[in-house]
């Protein structure tokens, strides 16, 4: 089906909503979260707007009501105009590849312990609703960790979700277990907070860090990392998953982006990670058939060498999203 028609536009270049976005309830939490939230914890809205307008591929039955309707239109707007100047990538396109990515290569991961039960770790996880969109998470305990306001708030939402009459999904967590976990990464007791939660450092773990390295400190990003790495030496296996911006996108940020790596495959070794794999938008399980201009960016920047930092074509710097799977030694050493 083609984008444009999933987008349900009505006669004006407004997205038309499901009654529930707009209710007096949703809108009021939506009022609170942009009154009274930075824009750290705002950024998790962005990631459910891009799921929910590109549902034709990304099925989230919450993605809409989790984004809001003020950047559920902003973002269609903008998909409105690239469609409409033929725009070599449509905007989101990144972030849908981006959700893919890790529910593939979750998938994966979980196949690959050989059953049992599996931990998923979701730090930063915003409005990430996989505990309720994803069917192989049956035998999973899922950890949703983020700051305490934006998991109070992401909760408020989904009650309306499961009280209203506009409830067509039948909403269930398809999880075994979900908890949340109120914390700060930046805090070194965040491990110690999610093993109070029931987090068994034993268990077939998944670590997922989507769309939050790039937000800390280097420090603090390291912090996380190499408490990740500790921790996956108690485990049979374990997987992490990781997206990274290398210099130059956190560079055009302003400030908001502080973390970056150009070479997270070097980095993770040396703290104790193996098996690392590295992917860029575009590359074959990274695409999902959405980059269909042969000259869009992402391929553009695939065809130049990691090492180089403009673009010699027009002069511009090389930003890059690094799509990182990595695995603890032990499953390194059986491989
Ligand atoms: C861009 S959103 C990504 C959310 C989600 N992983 C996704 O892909 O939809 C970044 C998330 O990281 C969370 N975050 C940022 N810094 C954090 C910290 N120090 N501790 C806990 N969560 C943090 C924010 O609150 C926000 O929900």
């Amino acid at each position: 089906m083609a984008e444009e028609e999933r987008a349900t536009s009505s006669d004006t270049d407004q997205l038309a909503l499901r009654d529930l976005v707009m209710s007096d309830a949703v809108r009021a939490i939506h009022l609170t979260i942009d009154t009274e939230w930075g824009s750290l914890q705002q950024s998790a809205r962005q990631t459910a707007a891009a799921r929910a307008l590109w549902g034709h591929v990304v099925n989230d039955p919450l993605a809409d009501v989790l984004a809001g309707e003020q950047l559920l239109q902003g973002l269609y707007k903008k998909m409105r105009r690239d469609r409409m100047s033929n725009a070599k990538e449509v905007s989101g396109v990144m972030l849908a590849i981006r959700t893919l990515w890790f529910d593939a290569r979750l998938q994966a991961a979980i196949e690959s312990f050989g059953g049992g039960h599996v931990q998923l770790v979701l730090l930063g996880a915003g409005m990430d609703a996989r505990a309720y969109r994803l069917s192989y998470l049956k035998e999973t305990t899922i950890f949703e960790l983020d700051f305490p306001d934006l998991i109070q708030l992401k909760s408020d939402l989904i009650r309306q979700v499961v009280a209203s009459s506009d409830n067509q999904t039948n909403l269930t967590v398809s999880s075994d277990r979900l908890i949340h976990v109120p914390a700060d990464l930046r805090e070194p007791n965040w491990l110690q907070k999610l093993t109070d939660s029931g987090f068994s450092p034993g268990t077939n773990t998944v670590w997922i860090l989507e769309g939050i390295l790039y937000y800390l400190s280097y420090d603090d990003a390291m912090q996380v990392l190499e408490t990740i790495a500790r921790a996956l030496e108690k485990t049979a296996h374990a997987v992490l998953l990781a997206d990274f911006m290398n210099k130059s996108a956190v560079s055009l940020s302003n400030d908001m982006y502080q973390f970056y790596s150009d070479w997270p495959d070097q980095l993770l070794p040396r703290i104790g990670f193996c098996n690392v794999k590295v992917s860029q938008i575009g590359d074959s399980d990274a695409n999902f058939g959405l980059l269909t201009d042969p000259e869009n960016l992402f391929e553009r920047r695939r065809k130049i060498p990691r090492s180089v930092d403009i673009d010699s074509l027009d002069g511009s710097p090389c930003c890059r999203l690094y799509l990182v799977e990595a695995t603890e030694s032990l499953s390194g050493e059986d491989s």
